[in-house]
């Protein structure tokens, strides 16, 4: 499995895939420039939680690496405001301000040292979040599994898996250690409407790592959960709140009101990093709107509505903690009251 976001250790440059091209074309951006690596996140090419705060660690430290401050205050100062404007990108995934918090820290900590003692900090950290991810998917493979039958049929929305992290992913990191495990499974994606990131991403990715995988559009999941075709629903998450409600692209909350009228365990896969403990409630999660284009334009050959329409096109919704079975953790199985317990030591 390749990886969807890296760093070029040498050139100090940010390196992820272009998924705004995929499945059709495979291209690597390589970043160095605020700008660009806001514009990246802002338009998708690097997307999915934990990703992005992956990505603006390391994208972070390829535009400080270039800063010409020669003094530790000067240079701080600089990195803050760059770590501010890149957290401007999207709004909802707290993996993407607690990322750079966590670069943002090391440089605070390291205040009294050389420029390029606090630049080598901060490469380390950057290194340090990317390599956590990787153990932490895992983690959640390895836990999430156990959740898992044989000859089980699993849906999911949106791509919560490779592709939106560095390795394994969340939500579809269970499935790729079954398929180690040698057991069969398949797995229903729903399309993810509008910017089809279950149909362009995660049927590319399932299928290209030998996952047998059907594709759905959005509207069709309840007539398979009727039929009893459904065993589990895995998703990821962008933001969980202190009480278990949580954030996930738009549609999931369909979902899971769908799995839970139909009796289907829903299941929200989430590294600790996703889980917002400042946040009481799914009420306090700022919603991303996005532009009225991805709906009516992007993926159609020339605009398919009325010109005068409005469009209503929020990225993610919120999925109250009562219609999620448990949470799949680097730390276990969860059920959403159990977060809280772990506020002291995440918060
Ligand atoms: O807008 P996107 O494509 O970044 O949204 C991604 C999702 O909603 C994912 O399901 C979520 O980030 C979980 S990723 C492991």
């Amino acid at each position: 499995m390749t990886d969807t976001v890296w760093m070029d250790t040498e050139n100090d440059l940010l390196c992820c895939i272009d998924q705004r091209k995929l499945p059709n074309e495979t291209t690597v951006l390589s970043l160095s420039k605020a700008e660009d690596i806001y514009f990246a996140i802002k338009t998708l090419a690097v997307r999915g939680a934990p990703a992005i705060g992956i990505a603006a660690a390391i994208g972070l430290y390829a535009v400080s690496a270039r800063f010409h401050e020669t003094e530790s205050a000067g240079f701080f100062y600089a990195l803050k405001k760059t770590a501010d404007y890149l957290n401007a990108a999207r709004p909802t995934a707290v993996n993407l301000s607690w990322a750079l918090s966590r670069m943002v820290k090391t440089a605070e900590r390291n205040i009294d040292k050389s420029v390029s003692e606090i630049k080598a900090a901060l490469k380390a950290e950057a290194l340090t979040i990317y390599s956590e991810d990787i153990a932490v998917c895992r983690k959640i493979g390895e836990y999430g599994v156990g959740l898992i039958k044989d000859g089980y049929r699993i849906l999911t929305h949106c791509n919560a898996g490779a592709l939106a992290a560095v390795r394994y992913g969340t939500a579809l990191a269970p499935i790729y250690v079954a398929k180690e495990m040698g057991f069969t499974l398949h797995v229903f994606a729903d399309e993810t409407r509008p910017l089809l990131q279950g149909a362009r991403l995660t049927a590319y990715e399932l299928c290209a790592n030998g996952i047998d995988t059907t594709l759905i559009c959005d509207n069709m999941a309840a007539s398979l959960m009727q039929k009893g075709q459904i065993d589990a629903v895995f998703v990821g998450c962008d933001r969980v709140a202190l009480n278990g409600d949580a954030a996930n692209k738009i549609g999931t909350l369909g979902v899971a009101v769908l799995a839970k009228t139909f009796g289907v365990p829903f299941y929200v896969c989430a590294p600790f990093s996703t889980v917002d403990f400042a946040c009481p409630t799914g009420a306090n999660i700022v919603i991303e709107q996005r532009a009225p284009e991805e709906v009516t334009e992007l993926h159609y050959k020339q605009r398919m509505t009325h010109p005068k329409v409005k469009v209503y096109n929020p990225a993610f919704d919120v999925t109250p903690a009562e219609y999620i079975t448990a949470f799949v953790t680097e730390k276990g199985i969860l059920k959403p009251a159990e977060l809280r317990n772990y506020k002291e030591r995440h918060a």
